[in-house]
C-alpha cells in the first residue's frame, strides 16, 4: 500500500482569502511576529495577541475551503493507499473541505489552551485576557497556537509518517520555518520521493525531486487527478 504524506502551508489557504505570512502584504509585513507570535510577546501584551488571533479567527470563519482543500480531501477518501495531511495552518479549511485526521502541527485557531494548567477547550469567538480556564479558573487563557520558541505538536507521529512514506508533497509553504522546512530533507534521507507544489520556488526548492508551480487551486486538483488516474 502506498503512503502519501502531504505538508501544507499558508499558500493553500491564500485563495480562500486568508493572508500568507511572508508574501508581499503578508501578515509578517504588518505585524511584528515577536509581539504576536511568541510567549514573550503574549506576556508583554496579551490584549494585542488576543486581538490578532481574534481577527484571524473571524477571517477564517468568513472564509470557505477552496478547490485545493477539496481536492486533497477527495484524494484522501478515494486513493487506494494512505494519505496523511500535516498542516502548518491554524485554520480549519482542510476539515471543512472534507479532510479527516489532519495533523495541525502549529495548533488551531479554534482551540483555547490554559497557560497555567494545559487544559484545552473550544475557543470562544473572542478571547480576552480576563477569560478564566474552565478547569483551574486561572485567567491564563491563550489561543492553542504553537508560537515561535515552542515545540510543534505531534512531532514523533509526523516523523513516523515521513519515514514510512512513499511520496512526500509540500504545498504552499515558503520553507522558512523549521522543523517543517526540514521535512523534505528528512524524507529524502530515507529514500522517499519528494514533490513541491507552490506558487513559486520555496527556500528549500533545491531539495525536492520535482516541482510544479502555480496557484494551489490549479496545481493541486491537477496533481490529484493524475495520482488517482495512475493508481
Ligand atoms: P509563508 O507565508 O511563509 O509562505 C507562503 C507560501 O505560499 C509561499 O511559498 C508562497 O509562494 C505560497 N503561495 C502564496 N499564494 C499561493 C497560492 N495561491 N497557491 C500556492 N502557493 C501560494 O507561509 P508558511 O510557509 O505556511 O507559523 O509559514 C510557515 C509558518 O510561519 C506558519 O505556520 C506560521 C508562520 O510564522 C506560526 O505562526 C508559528
Amino acid at each position: 500500500m502506498s503512503h502519501i504524506v502531504i505538508l501544507t502551508g499558508a499558500g493553500i489557504s491564500a485563495e480562500s482569502g486568508l493572508g500568507t505570512f511572508r508574501d508581499k502584504d503578508g501578515l509578517w509585513t504588518k505585524y511584528d511576529l515577536n509581539e504576536v507570535a511568541t510567549p514573550e510577546g503574549f506576556a508583554r501584551n496579551p490584549d494585542l495577541v488576543h486581538e490578532f488571533y481574534n481577527a484571524r479567527r473571524a477571517n477564517c470563519q468568513n472564509a470557505q475551503p477552496n478547490a485545493a482543500h477539496t481536492a486533497l480531501a477527495h484524494l484522501q477518501s478515494t486513493y487506494s493507499g494512505r494519505v496523511t495531511i500535516i498542516t502548518q495552518n491554524v485554520d480549519d479549511l482542510h476539515e471543512r473541505g472534507g479532510a479527516s485526521d489532519v495533523i495541525h502541527m502549529h495548533g488551531e485557531l479554534f482551540g483555547a489552551l490554559c497557560a497555567a494548567c494545559d487544559h484545552r477547550w473550544p475557543a470562544p469567538f473572542e478571547m480576552l485576557p480576563a477569560d478564566a480556564c474552565p478547569a483551574c479558573r486561572a485567567a491564563a487563557t491563550r489561543p492553542d497556537i504553537v508560537w515561535f520558541g515552542e515545540m510543534p505538536y505531534r512531532m514523533d507521529e509526523i516523523y513516523q509518517h515521513l519515514s514510512g512514506a512513499d511520496l512526500f508533497v509540500a504545498i504552499g509553504t515558503s520553507g522558512n520555518v523549521y522543523p517543517a522546512a526540514g521535512f523534505v530533507a528528512d524524507a529524502r534521507a530515507v529514500g522517499v520521493e519528494t514533490l513541491e507544489l507552490n506558487l513559486e520556488p520555496s527556500a528549500v526548492a533545491g531539495t525536492f525531486d520535482a516541482a510544479r508551480f502555480g496557484p494551489a487551486t490549479d496545481v493541486v486538483p491537477l496533481w490529484v487527478t493524475e495520482v488517482l488516474q495512475q493508481s
